[in-house]
């Protein structure tokens, strides 16, 4: 994938003294005061900003911020404490414009503007044409740097990318298309995935598409049931989703067809309810009773699946494969976790569980790359070419 890069633009001195437009995923977590609970998009946005005023130019930013009813203003849809947020970080003001489709505001080189939340605009989400060329007037530069919002193709992510003078990608994009392609068009093998969560029916294109790429499929959670059931195995009341079970069966013919394998656990941590002080006792996995309810992988699982991760060339991680937020049925997550972290292998990991496994075993520094996209990310798992990628794709061309 050949896509021009901002770091490009600006090295070649064409930001000096220009209108720039950054489109930032902002769309942050705040609490009933409007407070950001969880600020690491507006810190992950910070590079692309700071390239832009150091290249010298003006610059505005826009992002959404949740799923307003456009045209209806509300305070709660508003991106001032992110705008505040952005300031205290970037160390100056960051002013936020109302209204500033049609324009009528000056932003000077050396200068940082909010955009308010750009789905407050008639048009965007559904990409209006019209709302698009406005957006790309309004700039000589749009640098798309949202790859959380790269599988939506609206307006200020999509539409503005074929009008604006130059569209390229800012250094959270390019890194991210990076990390993807090392991870899955050119990965070093072995290629091995982690496909985690409660249900097969909401991954189930992103483990057919993973089938025929990877060297190993390592399912978890209520994902692993459905597989354990298809195998044969008893699974007591675990979650599993009985109508699925050919299609998991086909995922494993489809890998063994390939020389390639889904590991299935052989040994499984279970209770007999879903509780926190719930009584975990280790059983083979042919030992399952009716009454039992599978929550982790067991030692003798964790040991075998952390080798091969320790051998693997290239680690993708969706998922964690037990539920780690109860101590008794974090050990299968916390082992493949540190396997992760210690293996040669290039690793990206994503969706909001695995971040939350990954903060709490403490091994972000020691992942190759961590995506910020949660939908976007999954979507690059199914094999699908986000809209971001595809337009910018064909302006690099121009
Ligand atoms: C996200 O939080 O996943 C992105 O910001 C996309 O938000 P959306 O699902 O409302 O488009």
């Amino acid at each position: 994938m050949k896509i021009l890069t901002f770091a490009e633009v600006c090295k070649r001195g064409d930001a000096k003294g220009k209108r720039v437009f950054i489109r930032a995923d902002l769309n942050v977590p705040l609490n009933e005061q409007g407070q950001i609970t969880e600020d690491t998009r507006v810190r992950a946005s910070v590079p692309a900003v700071k390239m832009a005023l150091e290249a010298g130019a003006a610059v505005m930013i826009t992002s959404h911020l949740g799923r307003p009813v456009e045209g209806e203003f509300k305070p709660e849809y508003s991106l001032a404490p992110v705008a505040r947020r952005l300031g205290e970080l970037l160390g100056q003001a960051v002013p936020l414009q109302q209204n500033w489709v049609d324009g009528g505001f000056t932003v000077e080189p050396g200068q940082v503007l909010m955009l308010e939340n750009c789905r407050l605009n008639k048009g965007e989400k559904k990409n209006d044409d019209t709302l698009a060329q406005k957006y790309a007037k309004l700039c000589d530069i749009f640098v798309h740097d949202a790859f959380g919002t790269a599988h939506r193709a609206e307006a200020s992510t999509y539409g503005i990318a074929k009008y604006a003078p130059i569209a390229c990608a800012g250094p959270l994009l390019a890194a991210e298309i990076d990390a993807i392609s090392r991870a899955l068009a050119n990965p070093k093998r072995p290629l091995i995935a982690i496909v985690a969560g409660s249900k097969v029916s909401t991954k189930l294109t992103i483990l057919q598409a993973l089938a025929s790429k990877v060297d190993g499929l390592i399912v978890g959670g209520g994902i692993a049931n459905t597989f354990l059931l298809a195998s044969g195995y008893p699974i007591g009341k675990s979650l599993a989703e009985p109508e699925l079970l050919e299609e998991a069966k086909t995922v494993m013919a489809t890998m063994k067809a390939r020389g390639a394998e889904v590991p299935i656990p052989v040994d499984v941590v279970v209770a007999d309810h879903f509780a926190a002080d719930a009584k975990a006792s280790v059983k083979d996995v042919k030992e399952v009773g009716a009454e039992d309810l599978i929550l982790d992988i067991g030692p003798k699982t964790a040991q075998l699946l952390a080798e091969k991760l320790k051998a693997a060339g290239t680690i993708v991680w969706n998922g964690p494969v037990g539920v780690f937020e109860f101590d008794a049925f974090a050990n299968g997550t916390r082992s493949l976790a540190m396997a992760i972290a210690e293996s040669p292998a290039f690793s990206i990991a994503g969706g909001g569980d695995t971040l939350a496994a990954i903060a709490k075993y403490g091994i972000a520094d020691r992942i190759g790359y961590i995506s910020t996209g949660g939908g976007a990310f999954l979507e690059v798992l199914e094999g699908k070419t986000l809209p971001a990628f595809e337009i910018l794709e064909a302006r690099s061309q121009r």
